[in-house]
């Protein structure tokens, strides 16, 4: 079996995770590209036809490597939303329709709740919620109820959005990641995040002692994502410093 070792990528995603050997991550947790998927080769800012079918080709394609690198027992969060376009809804249910879709297993619907809303309007319901798919190769996956989180297996996530400490505009709560590892994943589990942003899953991941494989087009992302990571190392250094070995094995003697 190949050892993997954690490490942030500066590069695109699909040409990325192709160097990546088969049936190697245990986890992938992202959020794609909403607006801008400069990744895909389409740099307008108009959403029509032509972005939707680049789009979802993107997609497909993403969908096709994440099955080839996952293992058999591997799960998929996947976090998108819906959108406002010309003043109506726009979902993202037509993920589910692509064939690269289609070989997961579709296991849980997870909707990620925070108060308020990103587009207030009086003239519908708030946007309130993000989507999280949550997909598997097979049935035997690691799903842990005892992990210490109350109703840990329930399908609507409480969490609020961190609005006035974030460095990336879409950067996704600490807290949704922690959840998603504590409940599906292990120790040294491999976890890939192929749009990391600002880091944050590999952040956490690093806290939790999972092994990370962030990849991130935008350089000064990147270098955002590097540098919150490596203050977590140094976070997690100093907190066992600060704990000599002695008291650890009295402790443990205790
Ligand atoms: C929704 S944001 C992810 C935010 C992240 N979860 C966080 O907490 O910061 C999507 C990220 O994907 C990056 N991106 C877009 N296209 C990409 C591609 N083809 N390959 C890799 N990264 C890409 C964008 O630069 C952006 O930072």
């Amino acid at each position: 079996m190949i050892k993997m070792e954690s490490k942030i990528i500066n590069g695109e995603c699909l040409g990325e995770m192709n160097k990546l050997p088969d049936n190697c991550v245990d986890l992938i947790i992202t959020s794609p590209p909403y607006e801008d998927i400069s990744g895909a080769g389409y740099n307008g800012s108009k959403k029509d036809i032509l972005f939707f079918k680049l789009y979802s080709d993107f997609v497909d394609k993403l969908f096709n490597e994440y099955y080839r690198v996952l293992k058999n027992t591997g799960q998929i969060f996947f976090n998108v939303k819906s959108k406002t376009h010309i003043k109506t809804l726009s979902t993202p249910h037509w993920l589910e329709f692509l064939e690269s879709f289609k070989q997961f297993k579709f296991k849980s619907y997870i909707i990620w709740k925070y108060a308020g809303s990103f587009d207030s309007t009086d003239k519908r319901f708030h946007l309130d919620y993000e989507i999280i798919y949550h997909l598997s190769k097979s049935d035997d996956i690691y799903l842990n109820e005892n992990c210490g989180i109350k109703d840990a297996l329930t399908s609507v996530w409480y969490i609020p959005h961190n609005i006035k400490d974030r460095i990336h505009p879409t950067q996704m709560p600490e807290a949704v990641v922690e959840r998603i590892l504590k409940v599906a994943s292990k120790e040294n589990d491999v976890v890939l995040d192929s749009f990391l942003g600002s880091g944050t899953t590999s952040k956490v991941c690093a806290d939790m002692n999972r092994i990370y494989i962030g990849i991130e087009i935008n350089p000064d992302y990147y270098n955002m994502a590097i540098e919150r990571i490596r203050r977590a190392k140094t976070q997690t250094q100093l907190s066992a410093e600060s704990c000599p070995t002695e008291s650890l094995i009295a402790i443990n003697q205790n």
